[in-house]
């Protein structure tokens, strides 16, 4: 792995990625290429500068031409594919996206590969290979016992999980086919720093501070496998190092909650924080208990009840396992929001806002 091309290294889980890979790995030789759509952000990169180790290119995965481009003149080896619409609630109001990125994007960066890795020999294929960052969503529901494996069949439920099912066949079929070297991590609900405030972590954290409603979607019984960020990143890098070509992994943080469990817990965490720092309690005087700002509102259409995750394979064949408790990962989150308010203000004052305030009429 010489030259690595991260996709989507501005959004949330990519950027935390790159940040990892330039400090674990130095050597490395680092391009992102991400096509800076709402949740793309250039501040997630911050810290990293343009130079022989890290280049950032704006560019569209659909766009053949640019990853063409890309592939030759950056002699690229390894491609790590983060590049996606991400967010089910919009997948929901606006399934189009989601197609063209996730499925005819996840096509067309395959198929630059394939030129320049097949056909073309730019790079030595046994050098080469293809990491698709994928979601345990694409498994669909499980009722309140059993775990997603490897084995379990595909059946997505949303716009948004099937087009990432989709994907995740593209890439077998560009493997069985074509040989890409390919390896797909399908990974539980990621958290942690740089995640876009529409997610159920951040969202809560910052409307809690704020003293605004936290919209708790049902009746809050939904479970869903919470995995802190930087161990995703670590299994993607062991997948990375270690995974065999064609083969798929189970990433989990085997911390499994109900949605209320979560959110009370942010309110509890903040609470506690107001109570003993008087810095806080001054810039959000809202006066507790949070849980009061707890609003149960209308259920996601469709909405999946329960993913969990049997981490079996990625523990036996890679030697990965979480290191991060989800209760020392949820007050590491809690303050990375509380000391990057500007990072988050300056989402909330633009595109971000008008798009809550569409779904829940600005409560
Ligand atoms: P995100 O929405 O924060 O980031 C996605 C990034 O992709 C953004 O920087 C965006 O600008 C970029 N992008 C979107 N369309 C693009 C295009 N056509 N060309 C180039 N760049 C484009 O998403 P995330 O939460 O960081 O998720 C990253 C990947 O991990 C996704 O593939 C997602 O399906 C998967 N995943 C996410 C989670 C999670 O909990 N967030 C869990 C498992 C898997
Ligand atoms: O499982 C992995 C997936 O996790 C990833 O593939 C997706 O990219 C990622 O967005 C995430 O999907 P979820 O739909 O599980 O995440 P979200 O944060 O949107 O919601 C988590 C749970 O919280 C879900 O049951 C819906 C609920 N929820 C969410 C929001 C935004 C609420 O109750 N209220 C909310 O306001």
């Amino acid at each position: 792995m010489r030259n690595l091309l991260v996709t989507g290294g501005a959004g949330f889980i990519g950027g935390n990625f790159v940040h990892y890979m330039r400090k674990t790995r130095p050597g490395l030789r680092i391009i992102v290429l991400d096509k800076l759509a709402y949740a793309g952000n250039l501040e997630n990169l911050k810290g990293l500068h343009e130079g022989p180790g890290f280049s950032f290119v704006r560019g569209d995965i659909c766009d053949f031409d640019t990853l063409d481009n890309l592939f030759g003149r950056e002699k690229i080896d390894t491609v790590v594919n983060f590049a996606a619409e991400s967010h089910v609630d919009r997948s929901i109001l606006g399934p189009r996206a989601f197609m063209e990125t996730n499925v005819m994007g996840t096509f067309t960066l395959l198929d630059a590969a394939r030129k320049h890795w097949v056909d073309g020999g730019t790079v030595r294929p046994e050098e080469t290979r293809f990491l698709h960052v994928s979601t345990d969503e694409v498994y669909g529901s499980l009722g309140d016992t059993g775990y997603f494996t490897e084995d379990t069949p595909y059946s997505p439920n949303s716009p948004y999980s099937a087009s990432k099912a989709s994907s995740d066949h593209i890439v077998r079929a560009y493997h069985h086919t074509y040989g890409i070297r390919a390896v797909t991590t399908n990974c539980s609900n990621n958290y942690g720093p740089y995640q876009f405030p529409e997610k159920l972590i951040p969202l809560m954290i910052i409307n809690a501070l704020n003293g605004r409603p936290l919209p708790v979607y049902g009746d809050g019984g939904n479970v869903r496998d919470w995995l802190y960020v930087e161990d995703h990143c670590r299994a993607i890098d062991a997948a990375l190092q270690k995974g065999r070509p064609g083969q798929t992994y189970n990433i989990g943080g085997g911390a499994e909650k109900k949605n209320m469990e979560i959110v009370e817990l942010i309110c509890s965490i903040i609470d506690e924080k107001a109570a003993t720092d008087g810095a806080l309690q001054g810039l959000y005087p809202f006066k507790g208990p949070r849980k009061g700002l707890i609003r149960f509102v209308k259920d996601r259409p469709g909405h999946d009840r329960r993913y969990a995750i049997d981490c079996g394979k990625i523990e036996a064949e890679l030697g990965w396992r979480p290191q991060v408790t989800f209760e020392e990962g949820i007050r590491k989150t809690v303050e990375w929001y509380i000391d990057n308010r500007p990072w988050w203000e300056k989402i909330l004052s633009g595109e971000y806002m008008r798009y809550y305030e569409h779904q829940y009429g600005g409560s």
